[in-house]
């Protein structure tokens, strides 16, 4: 545990998700906080322009995928789906689902961010006015409730865009993949994985030149800076992101520039130069691997469609009734 800062004063109350983990993450040995909180409303913006970044080729390489094969996709679905969207960000991706299935009569996205999902499900209703859109502001990577089904009798189909599934360890993912068939029973899962490739592509796609992924990154210690009146001197901490081959993972990290001491909710902090606080992994997969994975889990892995250059694969999990 973090040690109090002042003897003799009590530390302020530690409020919210955030706090809590960031103490935590700070006082472990690596330290590290989950990826999660990175998406503030500068956070998910800055996610938004890591999107349209030209070394970012998920995000394009998934879209295009979309839109050539949604008609495939919406055949494995079948009509009358209700589709339940695990971390809905912007609903780009899926627009181009909606607009190729026969029929879809529920959708619920699941985000941990409320202002954004609301937003989002509004302009959703606006275009698909048959659709039932069931927000639900909740932390996906952990115990959620579903609506009922409907009693339409359509299949209840998740769908998992943009390799979010990377940032799970292969146990963690494993364990996600298992509750979300429970879930799914009788349906399937339409999942977006980003693939293992050259190195170097990998690494510029999370150095990118403008430095925007470096500000997402940062913007964590700035999220803690605003909300809970941490004192990081974000110039004096580096973005770091590098591919580990063996784990098969980008991984990121914000490394101290020098000795320094910072707080955080009442707690004193000790950084070493070069010490570094793990913000994120991106796991990578093979399509056999990841199919595998999936079988592990329950699922059946039937179709998977794969850009030309085999960048990104975009896989149809059936589950039996
Ligand atoms: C949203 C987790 C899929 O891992 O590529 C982008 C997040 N981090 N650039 C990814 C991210 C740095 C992204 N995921």
């Amino acid at each position: 545990m973090p040690q109090a800062a002042d003897a003799g004063l009590p530390p302020p109350v530690v409020d919210g998700d955030f706090a809590r983990e960031l103490l935590a993450g700070l006082a472990r040995r690596p330290r590290s906080i989950a990826p999660k909180f990175f998406y503030d409303r500068a956070g998910s913006a800055l996610f938004d322009r890591i999107c349209e970044l030209p070394e970012y080729y998920p995000t394009r390489t998934e879209l295009a995928l979309m839109r050539e094969r949604a008609g495939e996709m919406a055949e494995c679905i079948g009509p009358d789906a209700e589709i339940v969207e695990f971390g809905a960000g912007s609903s780009r991706k899926i627009r181009v689902l909606l607009d190729a299935l026969q029929r879809p009569r529920r959708f619920v996205p699941i985000d941990i961010s409320a202002e954004h999902l609301h937003a989002a499900a509004d302009a959703l209703r606006a275009d698909h006015p048959g659709l039932d859109v069931r927000p639900i502001a909740a932390d996906f990577t952990r115990a959620f409730e579903l609506p009922a089904r409907s009693a339409t009798g359509g299949r209840r189909v998740g769908f998992f865009p943009g390799s979010s599934i990377g940032n799970f360890t292969p146990d963690e993912a494993l364990d996600f993949l298992r509750r979300t068939a429970a879930l799914l029973r009788g349906g399937g899962l339409l999942i977006g994985v980003d693939l293992v490739k050259d190195p170097a592509l990998l690494h510029a796609a999370y150095n990118d030149a403008a430095g925007v992924t470096a500000a997402f990154n940062l913007n964590l210690l700035a999220r803690a800076n605003r909300e809970l009146g941490a004192n990081f001197d974000l110039a004096q901490f580096a973005h770091h992101a590098f591919y580990q081959p063996t784990l098969q993972r980008i991984e990121m990290h914000l490394v101290s520039r020098r000795v320094q001491q910072v707080r955080v909710c009442g707690h004193g902090f000790e950084f070493a130069e070069g010490d570094t606080l793990h913000t994120e992994n991106s796991h990578k997969f093979s399509v056999a691997g990841f199919r595998e994975l999936a079988e592990r889990a329950g699922y059946l892995p039937r179709a998977v469609w794969c850009d030309p250059q085999r960048l990104f694969s975009i896989h149809w999990l059936a589950l039996p009734a």
